[in-house]
């Protein structure tokens, strides 16, 4: 049986993934750069702050024209736009079937992590009167290397003291289940497979993602 649920925030636990996307598009707008859409979108999902700018800034090949101070000046401007949209973020915005499935994990005794890119995270969690449901929350920027790479859901099990193999990541990100691969625990999507990949568990929706799903999932694939 699996030790614990890592889990991604935005887009897995409340629609902030949305709110991100509406926060990059404005700016790309401004800096007059086309492209921006809900398919290259999918590409942002999951990635760093300076990562999704750099992406961002490439679809016009304008990646060298800020010195370092314009490029941090952009993305506190996007990251300035994104907290007035979060600013009413409440309970009531948590996807259905979450606080179902955090409380039926912690009273099985299931660690609850977050592996979240976003140094938002704790805010958000805040907001949605999550956080104490989770036994650790990993530092995105004490991570080495940012998803795709696996380091933040190895954080996310090594801070509640489980080996990355006895977890599974909740994804709805394409660099974000490369990430949780990577780290050798076992990916669940929320999303569409056409995205995520056919290789891998997906839910449509989040009311799916119950204990008992998840258990079957693992048991799945674990024989
Ligand atoms: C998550 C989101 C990304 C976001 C990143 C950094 O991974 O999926 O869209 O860019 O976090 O978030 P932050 O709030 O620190 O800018
Ligand atoms: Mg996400």
């Amino acid at each position: 049986m699996f030790k614990a649920v890592l889990f991604d925030l935005d887009g897995v636990i409340t629609d902030t993934a949305e709110y991100h996307y509406q926060a990059w598009r404005t700016l790309a707008e401004e800096l007059g750069i086309e492209g921006v859409n809900r398919t290259f979108n999918e590409q942002l999902k999951g990635i760093s702050r300076d990562d999704s700018l750099r992406k961002i800034l490439s679809l016009a090949n304008r990646e060298n024209d800020f010195s370092a101070a314009e490029f941090s000046a952009l993305t506190q401007r996007k990251n300035d736009n994104y907290l007035q949209k979060i600013q009413k973020v409440s309970p009531a915005d948590v996807y259905p079937g979450i606080l179902e499935l955090l409380q039926e994990l912690k009273d099985n005794g299931i660690k609850i992590s977050l592996a979240s890119a976003s140094k938002n995270g704790p805010i958000l969690l805040e907001r949605m009167a999550l956080t104490s449901y989770f036994d650790f929350i990993a530092n995105p920027e004490e991570v080495a290397a940012s998803k795709p790479a696996p380091d933040i859901f190895q954080a996310a099990a090594a801070g509640v003291g489980v080996s990355t193999d006895e977890a599974i990541g909740i994804e709805d990100a394409q660099a974000g289940i490369s990430a949780i691969k990577a780290a050798g625990s076992l990916p669940v999507g929320v999303g569409r497979k056409e995205e995520l990949g056919s290789d891998i568990a997906a839910v449509s929706r989040t009311d799916f993602l119950t204990l008992a799903y998840l258990t079957e999932i693992w048991e799945k694939n674990k024989i």
